[in-house]
């Protein structure tokens, strides 16, 4: 399926709203029927089934102060009391309070300019949660989310149009923090997203993720939105066709919630040299990547940067565009012939890139 499915943009109409979606036929989503759709990018074991939750659970979740105590995934965090501390800051959180989903952990205050309320601790009332908690207060960002520090400042307020009309939301029906994304874009004043894409394209990006060819992989599950290592001790599995991405410090990263967390991609043995030749000659399949993203990928004018990003990142911008709901017109003529081994290849060989 080409064009942009119905039920995408009626979900987008609900997110804009902030309704519940309840009735979500699971076999009409494209997911369900286009092959090799590529789960992991996503945060997702397995393809969407009858069962899967509504994407607004976690949202409208009562206790929305701290979704991990009462969302339908992932483990409540529990308030021990135990002051933990991050290389090269003074500071301390206990686990919860860094998680506090409306004003999450500032460890490194003096990297960033100062961040205003709704960078740093949202808007309650409007039930904005604040851009820090998922995209950190330096911009970096995680795998499950986006990475926009250092973005054009064009190109961030183009993004927030588009998440706020619909045109850009998750392929992948269950990505809730996509779509919250959405929600939050579409109640932003002009003003406020003049401010935010200020800030965000104030600082620059810098490298975090590691790329290592490899046959085997550690073991996954998902978790929020995103795969974590399930178990460290657990013995390593056969990597197949798929990229796995985690945190090189799951404790630091996903749970203490360090901005300067760094992330390791496992790809497939080969991959990185075959992206490298779809990105810089189009492989006779697609346009050369740098005529548009500039010198190395790295950005021109408001055409984004596109080098050093993590891989499940990237992977779920390309594929978003083929399945029509991320809109893109010049990114559409792009994928239009790529594989989603193509797109693994391209983004296994962009990550490896510099910023
Ligand atoms: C609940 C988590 C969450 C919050 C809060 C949040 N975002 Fe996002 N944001 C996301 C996710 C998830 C994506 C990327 C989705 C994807 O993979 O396409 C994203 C993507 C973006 C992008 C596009 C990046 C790119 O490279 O295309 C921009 C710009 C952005 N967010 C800005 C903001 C701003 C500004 C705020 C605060 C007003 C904010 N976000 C708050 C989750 C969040
Ligand atoms: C004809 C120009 C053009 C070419 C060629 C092009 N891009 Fe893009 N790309 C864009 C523009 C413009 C955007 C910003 C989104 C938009 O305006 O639609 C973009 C956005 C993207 C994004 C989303 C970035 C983000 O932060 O969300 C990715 C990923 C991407 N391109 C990858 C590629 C890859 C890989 C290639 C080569 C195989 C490529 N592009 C070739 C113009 C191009």
């Amino acid at each position: 399926m080409k064009i942009r499915p119905i039920v995408a943009v009626a979900l987008s109409l609900c997110v804009a709203k902030g309704l519940i979606a309840q009735d979500v036929d699971h076999a009409s989503l494209p997911q369900a029927s286009v092959p090799d759709w590529p789960d992991w990018a996503y945060g997702y074991m397995e393809p969407v089934t009858e069962t899967d939750p509504s994407i607004y659970q976690v949202p409208d979740c009562p206790e929305m102060a701290n979704p991990r105590s009462c969302g339908p995934v992932g483990t409540p965090l529990v308030e021990d009391g135990v002051k933990h501390s991050l290389p090269g800051t003074s500071l301390t959180f206990t686990r919860v309070e860094a998680n506090y989903s409306w004003q999450p952990a500032d460890w490194y205050p003096g990297e960033h300019p100062e961040m205003s309320e709704l960078i740093a601790t949202g808007d309650m009332e409007r039930g904005i949660r604040p851009c820090a908690l998922c995209h950190f207060p330096n911009g970096q960002g995680k795998v499950e989310n986006g990475h926009v520090a250092g973005l054009p400042k064009n190109y961030i307020l183009q993004q927030l149009e588009a998440f706020a009309s619909g045109d850009r939301i998750s392929a992948d029906y269950r990505k809730a923090n996509t779509n919250e994304m959405a929600r939050i874009a579409a109640w932003l004043t002009d003003e406020e997203k003049e401010h935010v894409a200020e800030y965000f394209s104030s600082m620059p990006f810098r490298s975090m993720v590691r790329v290592v060819e490899s046959e085997t992989a550690p073991q996954i599950r998902a978790s929020l939105n995103r795969l974590i290592m399930a178990d460290e001790e657990a013995p390593w599995v056969p990597l197949e066709n798929r990229i796995v991405e985690v945190a090189e410090d799951a404790e630091e990263t996903e749970v203490m919630r360090n901005p300067r967390g760094t992330f390791v991609a496992y790809v497939p043995v080969g991959s990185i040299a075959k992206g490298e030749e779809l990105v810089t000659t189009g492989g006779g399949k697609t346009i050369q990547c740098g005529i548009c993203h500039g010198d190395g990928q790295r950005g021109l004018a408001d055409v984004p940067s596109i080098a050093g990003r993590t891989a499940s990142f990237t992977m779920r911008q390309l594929w978003d565009v083929k399945q029509g709901t991320r809109v893109s017109p010049l990114m559409t003529a792009v994928v239009a012939n790529l594989t989603a081994e193509d797109m693994l290849n391209i983004v296994a060989y962009l990550a490896t890139l510099p910023p």
